[in-house]
């Protein structure tokens, strides 16, 4: 699955969240004002996360949304957001992210000012869990989304065997060809002929000996 994390923070909160969320990700968590921040390349998931100026975001959250490709974004955009007193930063950013047509996960993660540490270490498994989670089980009550999820995560396990033995039987194949075609490319044939010959005479010698 790709990821990308975007965020725009003025005093480091709403970093400190983005780089969580890129732990947990294994991606990295980049700036929108970083000129490697545009999405060229479709991600299935983006993480993108601001906090509250004045009752806005940074003017730079909206104008990387405004450029930002909605075909970039091929599955969800779940937001990410702090401020002193609600959960402002995190709705605007669904509304406009919304506007673009993109879908929005209904998760979201938000931090009262400075994110605690214990927040962050969540945030981090937060992220690891929307990556491995499967939106088609989305809409299942949570037990039913695990047994679900496990069922699915050892069919892949069992998929992923299968394959495997199967590379190691194509490559075994592949080794065992290419050495008939070296034997063959030898001359085995007469190889083979000489060394039966000599092998021949050997045993007469002994033979006599005896
Ligand atoms: C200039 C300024 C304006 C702010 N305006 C609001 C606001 O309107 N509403 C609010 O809840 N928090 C407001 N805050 C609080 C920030 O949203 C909050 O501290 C946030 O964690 C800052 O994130 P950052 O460190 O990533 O920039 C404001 C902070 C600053 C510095």
């Amino acid at each position: 699955m790709e990821v990308a994390v975007r965020y725009f923070s003025r005093g480091g909160h709403v970093k400190q969240m983005a780089e969580a969320i890129a732990r947990g990700a294994g991606v990295e968590a980049i700036s929108v004002d970083d000129p490697r921040a545009a999405l060229d390349t479709p991600v299935d998931l983006l993480f993108i996360g601001g906090a509250l100026y004045g009752f806005r975001l940074d003017q730079a959250i909206y104008d990387f949304v405004e450029a930002l490709d909605p075909e970039m974004v091929t599955n969800r955009a779940i937001c990410f957001g702090s401020s002193y007193l609600t959960r402002r930063p995190i709705y605007i950013l669904q509304d406009i992210l919304k506007q673009k047509g993109i879908t929005i996960s209904p998760q979201a993660a938000y931090a009262r000012n400075k994110p605690k540490e214990l927040l962050l270490d969540s945030l981090a498994y937060f992220a690891e869990t929307e990556i491995n989670r499967d939106p088609d089980l989305d809409r299942l009550p949570p037990i039913q989304y695990m047994i679900r999820a496990e069922k699915r995560k050892k069919e892949e396990q069992e998929a992923r065997e299968a394959a495997e033995a199967a590379a190691l039987v194509a490559e075994a194949e592949a080794e065992a060809e290419q050495e008939e075609d070296e034997l063959e490319a030898d001359g085995l044939p007469e190889a083979t002929e000489e060394v039966a010959a000599d092998m021949g005479e050997t045993v007469a010698e002994e033979a006599e000996e005896e």
